[in-house]
């Protein structure tokens, strides 16, 4: 990761920053908070493109794959806030659609794009858990308490983006509808999600289809063998240990 321009990113107080590692629901997120595109800090920091961003109105909505620990000075002290979500890392790990016999072996090392699986869930967990509850800065959000209840979930994000639902939203069922229009039946029907590129980076072409492929819990066990699976598990509660963390 190319760092040496981070502090061109200038944060502002009323930034929103939607932080997640790799495949664990970040377009998710994005359809959610009702924007069509979110762009990543990170444009400003390998692609120069300072400019655009500085362009924005605020509130901006802007996200990040990139571990708290490097994120630019500028957004511990403009005090802007960030929401995680994390996911299950072998559901995380088979959403990559990659060669996994071979990729294994580096994931389970930690060889991931933005360092480590599971550091990358520990720092934004540790700064979630220093300031608890509704004024937490970093509210932390699993991908599988989102599904399970999404309507509770998504209400919690909406009022954490400072545009709770109003008590008649509510009752009109508006939370249900927004869950309804977000969801992985209806974002993967449009047709403008089905095929073409997202982008490429020097010789790889990713396909807009990449960010949705199933949306399911649990789905890894379709692709690893269980011993695989356990050791993954033993690897990452040994790096949990302690933290109250459970992925
Ligand atoms: P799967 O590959 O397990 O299906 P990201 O957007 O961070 O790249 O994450 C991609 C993962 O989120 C994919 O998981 C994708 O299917 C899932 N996803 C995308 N939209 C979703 C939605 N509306 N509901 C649930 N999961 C969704």
């Amino acid at each position: 990761m190319r760092l040496q321009n981070s502090n061109s990113f200038k944060a502002r107080h009323d930034d929103i920053i939607l932080a997640t590692n790799p495949k664990c629901g970040t377009t998710w997120m994005k359809a959610l908070a009702f924007t069509e595109v979110v762009p990543g800090i990170e444009i400003t920091l390998d692609g120069g493109l300072t400019d655009l961003l500085e362009k924005l109105p605020s509130p901006r909505l802007l996200a990040t794959h990139m571990p708290l620990s490097l994120f630019p000075k500028s957004i511990a002290t403009s005090g802007c806030r960030v929401v995680y979500m994390c996911r299950e890392p072998k559901d995380a790990f088979v959403s990559r659609n990659i060669d996994l016999e071979s990729a294994f072996s580096m994931f389970s090392q930690g060889f991931s794009p933005y360092g480590p699986f599971w550091d990358h869930c520990l720092e934004y967990w540790k700064e979630s858990i220093a300031s608890p509850g509704n004024s937490s800065k970093v509210p932390f959000l699993k991908y599988e308490d989102m599904i399970s209840d999404p309507v509770k979930h998504v209400t919690r994000f909406a009022a954490f983006l400072g545009v709770p639902f109003s008590t008649e939203e509510e009752e009109d069922g508006v939370p249900e509808e927004v869950v309804r229009l977000c969801s992985f039946e209806k974002l993967s029907s449009l047709h403008a999600v089905q095929s073409g590129d997202f982008g490429r980076r020097g010789d790889i072409v990713l396909d807009k289809s990449v960010f949705f492929r199933k949306g399911k819990v649990g789905d890894w066990v379709n692709h690893m063998s269980e011993e695989m699976g356990r050791e993954l598990d033993c690897i990452v509660q040994e790096k949990l240990k302690g933290s109250g963390l459970v992925l």
